[in-house]
């Protein structure tokens, strides 16, 4: 087999833990910025490169802390799971196990803050793992006892309620459940949905009046693992492929649905209900996925494409925003499930290329780029607002980069409206940041945690 693209260049797990204080900075750090960047992605400990898949390496999340204009930290800490604590001859990982773990228990995809507490998320059946300001590993946890089923590295906070909205699904599981942890961090409602078979549902979308399901033709393959394929989901264009629209606290059974042509989506950017009562959802579209390379996004560039949705015909009209490969979209999440104008992502092309940032304007068709030259390659953008009250895209971009010139990675801090320009501050990393994949800004303070 050739060489396994995850485990070279700058998708190749770094060695160790790692701290760093006091950071050198070019530019100047806003002084609003106080609280932690965080991100997260695959760094395994000990992977075969025959059949080692990037979705399922063991977690590393790294973070950078500022205050007062200053870098005051940068560390990355694995996100213990057992292949991590038998690698390493540290104790297990603390608190429930669920019904079933994948790959060990294994958290690396997301990391948020909700009810006070950090967390790495997953998707796939395993809990989250809840970490420590430091981002050392605490427990994993199962939202007090007040669920069993695992979680999403996508849920969607809604800005009006504070509640996360998620879609969880499990191989082992024969219903999509679309759950709803409060402000408590208690799981408050669990909807199980039926579908025909058992999709990969990586992300979802939220309106104000319903929560969509992404039911697209990957889906769980056991024969995966028999020839080697760790990760038992495989592109299965004779699902079909269908957006699902169920009413906030709806049945299952009035759920409509709206056919779109056979792709897959593992993100969308965000959704909103139009004037008219249709739904407008915003995707990345991959034209298929796990057909011929089954170890990670590499069959063709992903597109922005704008998805119109009819809750009463169950049509779709698909269209084309921008056909650039481009991946990891955000937006202001104060608007999640709003009309909205501005997204942004980052250059992903068909190789597994990394390049510079994107920001589109939605309202007028108009896009603008951040790119510092090729051997700049930028993670995921998130946006912060200027102050809670700021207007739409008044605030900054943050995001990792890595420099492969210098074999190491910076964070840029933007000026949202200033796309173009030179960053208002880049902080230098000792290290590079694997390519990987979510992260948050995260303020302080985070709050008092409630009762575990
Ligand atoms: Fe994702």
């Amino acid at each position: 087999m050739s060489e396994n693209p995850y485990l070279s260049g700058n998708f190749a797990p770094v060695e160790g833990e790692l701290t760093a204080s006091d950071l050198r900075v070019t530019g100047t750090i806003p002084r609003e910025l106080e609280g932690r960047l965080l991100r997260i992605g695959p760094n395994p400990v000990a992977p075969e490169p025959g059949t080692h898949h990037w979705f399922l390496g063991s977690g590393m999340v790294h973070g950078v802390r500022l205050r007062g204009g200053r870098a005051e930290w940068y560390r990355r800490r694995f996100v213990r799971d057992d292949e991590v604590a038998a690698a390493k001859n540290w104790p297990e990982v603390p608190g429930p196990r669920p019904e079933f773990q994948l790959a060990g228990g294994v958290a690396n995809t997301h990391v948020i803050a909700h009810a006070g507490r950090t967390l790495a998320l997953v998707e796939g059946g395993n809990y989250p793992v809840e970490l420590g300001y430091e981002l050392e590993t605490l427990t994993r946890s199962n939202f007090g006892g007040s669920y069993a089923g695992g979680f999403s590295a996508h849920p969607k906070r809604d800005p009006e309620s504070g509640e996360l909205h998620a879609a969880v699904y499990s191989p082992v599981r024969d219903e999509l459940q679309v759950v709803v942890v409060g402000v408590d961090g208690r799981v408050r409602r669990a909807q199980d949905v039926r579908l025909p078979g058992k999709p990969m549902v990586h992300d979802c979308a939220l309106t104000s009046r319903y929560f969509v399901v992404l039911d697209l033709p990957v889906t769980f393959d056991p024969a995966n693992v028999a020839d080697g394929i760790p990760l038992p989901y495989r592109w299965n264009p004779a699902y079909g492929a269908r957006v699902g629209l169920l009413p906030r606290e709806g049945r299952a059974e009035e759920i409509v649905w709206c056919e779109v042509e056979p792709c897959f989506v593992f993100h969308a950017m965000n959704a909103y209900d139009a004037p008219d009562g249709r739904v407008v959802l915003d995707v990345v579209r991959h034209p298929k996925m796990f057909a011929s390379d089954f170890r990670g996004p590499n069959e063709g560039a992903p597109s922005l494409e704008r998805w119109t949705l009819d809750p009463h015909g169950g049509s779709a009209r698909e269209e084309r925003l921008d056909d650039r490969g481009q991946e990891f979209p955000r937006h202001d999440e104060r608007l999640v499930g709003k009309p909205y104008r501005y997204g942004y992502t980052t250059a992903f092309g068909d190789r597994l290329t990394f390049g510079g940032l994107l920001k589109h304007d939605l309202r007028d068709g108009k896009s603008e780029t951040h790119d510092e030259g090729p051997a700049r390659l930028f993670l995921e953008p998130v946006f912060v607002p200027r102050t809670p009250d700021a207007a739409e895209d008044d605030g900054w971009i943050l995001a990792y980069l890595y420099d492969a010139a210098a074999g190491r990675s910076d964070v840029a801090i933007l000026h949202a409206q200033d796309f173009s320009a030179a960053p208002v501050a880049t902080i230098h990393l000792p290290a590079r940041v694997p390519f990987g994949f979510h992260g948050s800004w995260i303020p302080d303070p985070l709050g008092a945690p409630p009762a575990r």
